[in-house]
């Protein structure tokens, strides 16, 4: 019986009908920065396998807090205060613990804090846009922001991004590293969007889309959206006849 970590330990291949293609012309900078070649999948090794590990004391105090995290003393943020939670699992269903969850967002008016932005909606002197949480023992991740607004973008015609969190989660080795994006629930740009057009079934985007958690909004104070994330599992690792856990 050979139980090796390089023997075993692989990753799930990715679904590719699931996920979005490179190239989707609406989405008109996908035009050139897409491969021209078909894609060859190559079984992975010990460098996508594996990858860096975070612990609490790389976290600042209120890196989990852009209400606050880039407020001046006594001031916060200005926006609806919201809570943005959930798990990170693996498709066997597996938490993701210790993992690190890595946002960064438009303020509420629209607006990035980047060199590069062009919007007219002003910046907010009280909000950064980053934060980074590690999920727990079971996964679990919670973080308090200001919701963001939704702004126009340079797609050739009238586009607007949906309110939305970009993230990137690390997981646990370098092949399940995910960045993705997160909407919020009956947000009517959403169907508007030339990103989220890209994505072939209606099923993978209402998957990144957060839901209202009224059990977790917290009264006079924020209200909670509960978004999940799957990132791609690891093979099972073969104990004799039967697959280890099951
Ligand atoms: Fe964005």
């Amino acid at each position: 019986m050979k139980n090796t970590p390089s023997a075993h330990a692989g990753f799930m291949a990715r679904d590719r009908a699931w996920h979005p293609p490179a190239l989707h012309a609406p989405y008109k900078t996908s035009v050139l920065r897409s491969p021209n070649a078909p894609l060859l999948s190559l079984p992975t090794s010990l460098g996508e396998e594996t990858g860096p590990v975070f612990g609490p004391a790389m976290l600042g105090e209120l890196d989990h807090d852009l209400i606050h995290n880039y407020a001046e003393p006594g001031e916060s943020a200005v926006g609806p205060r919201i809570i943005v939670h959930g798990r990170v699992i693996d498709e066997t269903g597996r938490p993701v613990p210790n993992t690190l969850v890595e946002v960064w967002q438009a303020n509420a008016g629209g607006r990035y804090r980047h060199k590069k932005e062009g919007y007219l909606a002003p910046l907010d002197p009280n909000f950064g846009g980053c934060g980074r949480v590690l999920t727990d023992e079971n996964g679990a991740y919670e973080f308090r922001t200001i919701q963001p607004g939704p702004y126009p973008w340079a797609n050739g015609g009238n586009d607007w991004r949906p309110a939305h969190i970009h993230f990137s989660i690390f997981g646990s080795g370098f092949a399940q590293r995910l960045i993705t994006q997160m909407y919020f629930e009956g947000d009517p740009l959403i169907a508007q969007c030339p990103i989220v057009g890209a994505i072939p079934d209606r099923a993978a985007v209402d998957t990144l889309v957060a839901e209202l958690d009224m059990t977790r909004t917290v009264p006079m104070d924020a209200c909670a959206w509960r978004f999940d994330i799957v990132l791609r599992g690891r093979r099972q690792t073969m104990f004799e006849n039967r697959l280890e856990g099951l």
